[in-house]
């Protein structure tokens, strides 16, 4: 039955806009997908554009009309979580990456043996993940193959879209969890990759569960297993690849000798693992000459600020990979990451670049204040130097529905020399938070035809989220008419408080704001789901 939302709409355009529209009509066809939208509709005209549409008897479709306090938004996209360390949430937060793989992940992820195990605890993993507000998630399953064909099928069977893959690794774990031959590595990754591809395909034929190679990381993998896992990909282009790169600055070192290399993106390029339907997860210490080969190859980033903080391994400079041309999107990292919703990663990407915003900008106070010393000394001044320290740089975040634009205006005079893209060294605006969390993270998928933003022929993957005081988030100081009016508040124009709503969602909010889950136009999850 073709359906109809009717209300506002939070629609990301780019790193810089995204549309606040608070009164649109979406129609969405039988099979999930997005066949009209019309943006501003008001509710008198409403009759007539559905009488438009052949329905002029609106028990004929489903009419969802919101209430105030509630908008759509599409779905977040978790470009990087696994589901089999679910069970390990908030603890071992004391080490760092090595120490804690060895002491929490590996035993954690070793327990998924016993396929009773993986029956019993993944279909909680996935249905914490969907009411988190995820639609789109790419999932790093354990090594074993009858665990991780039981994650699909669970995603698969809960209407999740998703990737989702089994972890080559074979060496440099314990005896009790590492795959015992390269051939048993590839053997079970070609049958997981066949088992997915068998699913059945939403109604529209498309897929909603892919499968992706998963070379661990470099460490993990020996040569040997690397070049077969790369015989893979060549032989498969379509098929897409997920690892991890440069999140700490041990494992930097440990990979480049290992493998002899000058650089960690170095390695995964010589096994041809760099390409557009690549996911790098991490990014912390890649060096500037690694971006560029990153943006060459079209791989994109997934950033996790959360683990990054929590596992003590720094923060990421998206600013410049954007500048450079990378792609990126948001990634949990469960359970490097403590938190299995995007809400949170959201959260922590925006505190991260306010926090790289700050470095540099006491990085460039304590330039200036060199200078200044040498000039005196030197009792002479050059006039040259000292323009270039005194350079002022204007970021271009603005967002669409607040009338204005914010322009950042932190001195850059340290050694990060600006990209004409203007996000290095830069905060994060809520336009390009709520990218990376949706578009972006689209884009790293190779899904950017198909989500990650309305619009016609794309799937309506979306969130119903409620910013109202019955929802019973203390955090949110929400929709309220009763209070706001007895105070003697007027009502501020529906534009604006759709953009602070949005603010509100994303800083303040959790699971009991996400009333619908929706994917491929059906209710998966949230607080209105019934199961
Ligand atoms: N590097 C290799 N394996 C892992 C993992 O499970 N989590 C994180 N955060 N980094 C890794
Ligand atoms: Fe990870």
């Amino acid at each position: 039955m073709t359906t109809f939302y009717y209300g506002p709409v939070i629609n990301p355009q780019s790193l810089t806009d995204y549309l606040a529209l608070p009164r649109c009509l979406i129609r969405v066809s039988a099979e999930g997908d997005i066949d009209r939208i019309y943006e501003d509709v008001q509710s008198s005209q409403l009759q007539e554009i559905l009488a438009q549409n052949g329905y002029t008897d609106l028990s004929a479709s489903n009419f969802i009309e919101l209430k105030e306090g509630e908008f759509l938004m599409p779905g977040f996209i978790d470009t990087h979580t696994h589901a089999c360390q679910v069970p390990n949430l908030g603890v071992g937060g004391e080490f760092e990456l090595l120490q804690w793989l060895d002491n929490y992940t590996f035993p954690t992820e070793a327990r998924f043996k016993d396929a009773g195990y993986a029956e019993r605890a993944y279909p909680d993993v996935v249905q914490r993940i969907v009411n988190s507000g995820t639609t789109t998630c790419c999932y790093y399953g354990s090594l074993h193959l009858e665990a991780t064909k039981i994650l699909a099928k669970l995603v698969h069977d809960r209407g999740q879209r998703a990737f989702v893959g089994k972890c080559n690794m074979n060496r440099n774990c314990p005896p009790n969890y590492i795959e015992p031959s390269v051939n048993e590595s590839i053997d079970t990754t070609l049958a997981l990759i066949k088992y997915i591809e068998e699913l059945p395909k939403t109604s529209n034929g498309q897929p909603l569960v892919h499968p992706i190679l998963t070379p661990r990381f470099a460490i993990s993998c020996t040569e040997e297993l690397l070049t077969r896992v790369s015989e893979i990909a060549l032989k498969n282009p379509k098929l897409a690849i997920q690892t991890h790169i440069s999140e700490n600055p041990s494992e930097v070192e440990l990979t480049k000798s290992l493998f002899n290399a000058d650089s960690y993106a170095q390695v995964y390029e010589r096994y041809h693992l760099l390409r557009n339907n690549t996911i790098l997860a991490h990014g912390v210490h890649l060096t500037e000459d690694e971006m560029v080969l990153i943006a060459k190859h079209g791989a994109g980033v997934s950033h996790c600020p959360t683990s990054n903080f929590y596992l003590s391994s720094g923060m990421a400079r998206v600013g410049m990979l954007l500048d450079h041309g990378v792609k990126v999107g948001l990634g949990t990292d469960v359970a490097g990451g403590y938190s299995p919703s995007i809400l949170s990663t959201i959260q922590h990407a925006s505190i991260a670049s306010k926090m790289l915003a700050i470095q540099a900008a006491q990085a460039a106070d304590k330039k200036r204040n060199c200078s200044r010393h040498r000039h005196r000394r030197d009792e002479e001044v050059d006039s040259e130097s000292s323009d270039e320290v005194e350079r002022h740089s204007h970021g271009h975040h603005g967002h669409h529905g607040h009338g204005h634009k914010h322009h950042h205006h932190e001195d850059n005079c340290d050694g990060d020399e600006k990209k004409p893209g203007g996000f290095t060294n830069e905060r994060l605006s809520i336009a390009a938070l709520l990218y990376l969390a949706t578009l972006g993270g689209a884009h790293v998928c190779c899904l950017q035809d198909r989500i990650g933003s309305f619009a016609e022929k794309k799937a309506f993957d979306a969130l119903l989220v409620s910013v109202r005081d019955e929802t019973g988030n203390p955090g949110v100081w929400g929709y309220n008419i009763t209070r706001d009016l007895t105070d003697g508040v007027t009502a501020q124009s529906a534009d604006k408080s759709m953009v602070e709503w949005l603010e509100r969602f994303l800083f303040c909010g959790d699971d009991r704001n996400i009333r619908r889950v929706i994917v491929q136009g059906k209710m998966i999850g949230g607080q209105e789901y019934q199961h």
